[in-house]
């Protein structure tokens, strides 16, 4: 087993020649594992099996993979492998394109994600990463301490309301009445830190969101966008982030503690198949 720095600055890890199930040497047992994506955020697992009962079992070293909703973007025959895609009429749609956690719409959210390459396009189609931990470090001394007791808020509710009707006018999904208010029940707004803690390591990270964080708590509006443009901007400064192009075989694990990501649309007519499974956060 071979394992490589994905970058310079520390963040990710990319790892060859590891038995993806318990049959061989080299194989990842899950202490180890998680112990390596917490401390590098981003695993590169290199010409992982396209087999998804493999995969699946595999994914279950981090935890409890959540069940994927709506039923329709589900593997077949695997309710918690979620095709994503930009082949039309299949699966779910490739990736947030803004710089987000998965999950962060849910009280407890998604700790892991993983996602395996079915198809790579030849150009484009990458990942971002940024270091949600390097981001909070490189804060100026004041703001460092300014964020560190402040909150956002997540109107959960009405963004998925709305996001709900466009994806249903677009045609990219389907969605009864009935689905629609089962899946609005479940949603609550919610207020999180904007720094966030490892219990176990004590290390720190932001924590932001571009599609469900709305502004800051208890400042006003402009001092909000303000603020919440410097911390965008520190985290996403070029210096601290990995950018993943992909290939077949490929499977990225990410700690959603530790990083955000953002999706790259593939190049025109290129297609792009992913499977993700993600892992349900403790409470
Ligand atoms: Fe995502």
């Amino acid at each position: 087993m071979q394992m490589t720095g994905l970058t310079e600055f520390g963040l990710g890890l990319r790892i060859e020649g590891f038995s993806p199930d318990d049959s061989g040497p080299g194989t990842l047992a899950g202490p180890t594992v998680r112990a390596l994506l917490r401390e590098f955020g981003v695993l590169h697992l290199v010409d992982f099996p396209d087999d998804d009962d493999v995969y699946g079992a595999f994914a279950r070293r981090f935890g409890r993979p959540e069940e994927v909703f709506p039923a329709e973007h589900r593997a077949p025959g695997h309710p918690h492998i979620r095709l994503q895609t930009n082949v039309r009429g299949v699966g779910a749609n490739a990736g947030g394109q803004y710089w987000h956690a998965d999950g962060s719409f849910a009280r407890i959210p998604t700790s892991v994600t993983l996602l395996y390459c079915q198809e790579a396009p030849a150009e484009e189609g990458e990942t971002l990463f940024a270091d949600m931990r390097a981001a909070y470090r490189a804060l100026p001394d004041q703001v460092r301490k300014a964020v560190s007791g402040l909150r956002g808020r997540y109107p959960c509710r009405e963004i998925a309301a709305r996001d709900m009707d466009r994806a249903v006018a677009m045609k990219t999904v389907r969605l009864s009445a009935e689905d629609r208010r089962r899946q609005l029940e479940q949603l609550r707004d919610i207020s999180r830190p904007l720094v966030s803690e490892d219990p176990g390591t004590g290390r720190r990270a932001l924590h932001l969101n571009q599609h469900w964080l709305r502004e800051i708590e208890g400042i006003d509006a402009a001092e909000s966008a303000e603020l919440l443009q410097l911390l965008y901007d520190t985290a996403t400064n070029a210096s601290r982030l990995y950018r993943h192009r992909w290939t077949e075989g490929d499977l990225l694990i990410w700690d959603n503690a530790s990083v955000m990501h953002k999706a790259i649309p593939a190049a025109v007519g290129q297609r792009k198949i992913t499977r993700r499974i993600t892992i349900a956060g403790e409470p």
